[in-house]
This record gives structure tokens, sequence and C-alpha cells, in this order.
């Protein structure tokens, strides 16, 4: 005849396993922040202004929200976000490497990163010596990574892009929306002091692929990484 365990020890067991299940079935987010550096020389590359606050700020709040967060991170000088996976690359070829490769098994993906959409088509080895006259780089597009992930998107994941915009903000950020396969891109004006790149404000726009049209009214990132988690996460 079977031996019935005491009931603090199938508690315990039933505790255990249960805390085993909730660890197996955190949802996982992979988050892209800050600029791409494009090297043309030893010394020298091509980049943009972006600072990475607003993807840092996602990954904290995607943190705080309880999910496995893993933040791809461009140079930046942002100090790493404690708690998450974080992984450090340069170029746009490293940044795509990094996402495609982890992308299929994530339940969301948001490419808050300014990835450089050209590089040069030659790297010097060493530092260049200048000489008289002009200099012309020649450039090539880089991978839209975004772009990629909407054709190799598995079905239920949740895929955002980022529309960093100066002229006619929501109706290019619609067209991302719809060319790349997206479920919500964040339309970003970046010509106004009081965000876009480098500030600790933002104000954003969401569009859904359903329709839906989301203004998020000035704040500090972290509260606009906050919104924007819990209206893509509802
Ligand atoms: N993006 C990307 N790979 C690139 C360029 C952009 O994955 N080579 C992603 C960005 O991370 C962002 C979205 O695509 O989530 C839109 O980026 P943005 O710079 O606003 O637009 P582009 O697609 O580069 O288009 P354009 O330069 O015409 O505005």
């Amino acid at each position: 005849m079977r031996r019935r365990r005491p009931l603090f020890f199938s508690l315990k067991l039933f505790a255990v396993n249960f805390h085993k299940r909730e660890y197996m079935m955190k949802r996982k987010i992979l988050i892209t922040a800050g600029p791409t550096r494009e090297k043309w020389d030893a010394v020298r590359f091509l980049s943009n202004r972006s600072t990475g606050k607003m993807g840092y700020a996602l990954a904290e709040a995607a943190r705080d929200a309880g999910y496995d967060v893993t933040l791809v991170s461009g140079p930046v000088d942002l100090a790493p976000v404690e708690g998450v996976t974080m992984v450090k690359i340069e170029s746009a070829a490293e940044m795509a490497e990094a996402v495609k490769s982890r992308s299929p098994e994530m339940d969301v993906v948001i490419m808050a990163a300014a990835v450089a959409d050209y590089r040069p088509v030659h790297i010097h080895q060493g530092k260049m010596k200048k000489l008289p006259g002009n200099l012309t780089l020649e450039l090539e597009r880089t991978e839209d990574i975004l772009a990629s992930l909407g054709q190799m998107k598995p079905e239920g994941q949740i895929l955002v892009g980022f529309a960093a915009e100066t002229d006619d903000l929501l109706l290019n950020a619609a067209g991302k929306l719809q060319r790349k396969n997206l479920d919500w891109i964040i339309a970003n004006d970046v010509s106004k002091p009081d965000r876009g790149f480098g500030t600790a404000t933002n104000a954003v726009t969401m569009l859904g692929k359903d329709g839906r049209n989301i203004d998020v009214p000035l704040a500090s990132k972290a509260v606009i990484a906050a919104t924007i988690l819990e209206t893509i996460l509802a």
C-alpha cells in the first residue's frame, strides 16, 4: 500500500513545481537600442545621434514587467541594464546576426535601435592619410533587419518598430508598418528638441496593424517605455 506524503511535504513540492513552471513560462522579449557604427578606416566610422536611452528604458520596463529580456545594444554611454541579457554589437551586420539568430524564440521583438542604412564599401587597413582635394566615400546599403524579421516572423510573435521621422510622421510610419509586416510602429518625431535622439523625454504615436492610433504625450522615456509595453502586451 502507498504511504501518503505529509501535507507540508506535498505543499512544498507544489510550490517548487509551481515556481519551476513559472520560470519556464517567462515570456521572452528582445529589444535593440542605440546606434550602429560603420567603420571606414581603423579610427573612423559613420554613425548617428542615437544614445540608446529609449531602448534601455524599454528593457528596464520589460524586466520590471517580468519578462526574460535580451538587450542588443550598439555603442552607448549607458550602464548595462541589470537583470537582462546584454549583447553588445558595433555594426549593422553584427546587429543583424545577433538579432536574427535569437528572434525565432522570442515572443516579442522591439527594434528601437537606429541602424545605419549605409556602410562604406571599402574599409582601409590602418588610419587613412589625407591627400589633396576631396574624398568620396562609396556607400552600400545595409540589411533592413526589421524587414527581414517581418518576413521570418513566427506565428504569434509581436514585432514592433520605431519610425524616426522629420517630415510626414504618420504617413511615413504607416508605410513602414505595412512594408515591414509589423504589429506596431512607434512614430517618433525627431525634429523637436524635447523628443527623439538623446533627449530625456519623448512623445510618440503608436500605430497598430489593426488600425489603432494612440498618442502617448510628452513624458520621461521611462514613462513612455512603460506605456508602450503596456499597450503592445495588453
Ligand atoms: N531598421 C532596421 N534595419 C535598418 C534600418 C532600420 O532594422 N537597416 C529598423 C529600425 O530599428 C526601426 C525601423 O527599422 O525600428 C525604422 O527605421 P527608420 O530609420 O525610421 O527608417 P528606415 O526603415 O531606415 O527608412 P528611411 O531611412 O527611409 O526613413
